[in-house]
């Protein structure tokens, strides 16, 4: 075999095998390959395993020093393009106003909204990529970016644009998703804004093919189960995948419409019960838990333990956000789920990894594997559980993504 590219000298390699989502214990089944190599050709991985039995050619060969390297971990659930700041919620909340209070009167997400309508799509653009290259430096190869702070038709798909002018500048895979995040402040709007939402923002937007997939905000200050199973179904309508954020504070059937509609995930879970534990565990919907809120916000953690002993297939994101998560590494949010959702070292790879892309509906991506893209994380250290153990440093030396070094 010829190669472009021989990384040697990697201590060991840990990845999850197939792309199928990991389930229950099944999360913990990893393939280790000490003293390894990967070969790289045309930006994938041609050939991987122990560095002693590689009898092929390289163009280049690169010595990875005796250290770790890992998947490209993926980030299922971002909100990375936003303007302005929420530096006035997070002192207010430090004083015992409640994230719901501030939404509630018109702050929060609805601020941010307001902030984010008056800068323009290259600012937009300009203030999302350092936020994707913190979370390259991190390990993430692979990010969702969810719209949401545009409400109207045109400023939610002026939003996806920004996401994939981003895209096109940014060093890693960016996955689009269009968020139907906050209803009108009048209930009597609310009607007419879900038919525009249904007939002209979902249409224009797998039109414009800008989105793969609909999220939809299930919670008491937002949307109801009901008006989110009418968006979803449009977003079904136009071939587009659906995921929701559900059980954030409330259990208000969001988790059982994502399970009966075969949604890719539902993500948040803080206020998830035991009846909901068991119903995704019996679902093929991917659980995505987000450490950072519970830590910020001070929430309940998501079930990741119980969800994992009963089966289900669990995902962890960062959900970089200015109001509920601001954590720009996703390393951190698998260091966070172990300590604050009960992961072991091995799930929270997993899920970083290939439950993440699962959740995101893709199979190529955050494994090492001959015929993927070539994205890896080589780490600091020569034991790759440093990943899950390293806080408030980085334990990532440097980031491949389509078989180059990520600058
Ligand atoms: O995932 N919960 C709803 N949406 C975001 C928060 C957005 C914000 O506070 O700006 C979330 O937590
Ligand atoms: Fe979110």
């Amino acid at each position: 075999m010829r190669a472009d590219v021989l990384v040697r000298g990697i201590s060991q390699f840990v990845t999850a095998e197939g792309a199928e989502p990991k389930r229950g214990a099944a999360m913990r089944e990893l393939k280790v390959v000490q003293r390894a190599a990967v070969a790289i050709a045309g930006g994938q991985f041609a050939w991987v395993g122990p560095e002693r039995d590689w009898n092929g050619e390289a163009a280049s060969i690169v010595d990875a020093g005796g250290c770790a390297i890992v998947p490209g971990l993926v980030d299922p659930h971002t909100h990375a393009v936003w303007a302005g700041d929420r530096l006035a919620d997070f002192e207010a909340r430090l004083s015992g106003v409640t994230y719901e209070e501030i939404l509630a009167a018109g702050g929060g997400i609805r601020s941010t909204i307001r902030a984010t309508a008056a800068a323009t799509e290259e600012q937009l653009v300009a203030l999302a990529r350092p936020r994707i290259a913190a979370l390259v430096r991190s390990g993430a190869t692979t990010i969702e970016v969810k719209s949401g702070y545009g409400y109207a038709v045109e400023a939610e798909l002026r939003i996806l644009r920004a996401i994939h002018a981003l895209a096109a500048q940014a060093p890693a895979w960016i996955v689009p998703t269009l968020l139907i995040h906050m209803p009108p402040a009048e209930a009597a709007e609310r009607e007419e804004y879900v038919a525009a939402v249904c007939e002209e923002m979902i249409p224009a937007a797998a039109r414009e093919k800008l989105a793969q997939a609909v999220d939809v905000f299930v919670e008491k200050e937002a949307w109801s189960a009901t008006e989110a199973e009418q968006m979803l179904n449009a977003a079904r309508a136009q071939g587009l995948r659906t995921k929701l954020h559900t059980e954030q504070f409330h259990r208000m059937g969001g988790l059982e419409l994502g399970a009966r509609m075969g949604a890719m995930s539902v993500d948040h879970l803080e206020a998830c019960g035991a009846e909901q534990v068991a119903m995704l565990a019996a679902s093929a919907t991917v659980a995505t838990i987000l450490p950072g809120v519970t830590l910020h916000l001070g929430l309940p953690a998501a079930p990741g333990r119980k969800l994992i002993d009963a089966g289900a297939a669990v995902a962890v994101g960062t959900d970089l956000n200015p109001g509920s998560s601001p954590l720009f590494s996703a390393q951190m949010a698998l260091a966070l789920a172990v300590r604050l959702n009960g992961l072991t070292a091995q799930e929270a790879l997993v899920a970083g990894t290939t439950n993440a892309a699962a959740a995101l509906g893709l199979r190529d991506a955050g494994r090492i594997e001959p015929g993927l893209p070539a994205d890896f994380a080589v780490l600091h250290g020569a034991d790759w559980r440093e990943l899950i153990y390293t806080m408030g440093a980085n334990p990532v030396r440097e980031v491949w993504i389509g078989g180059q070094k990520a600058e």
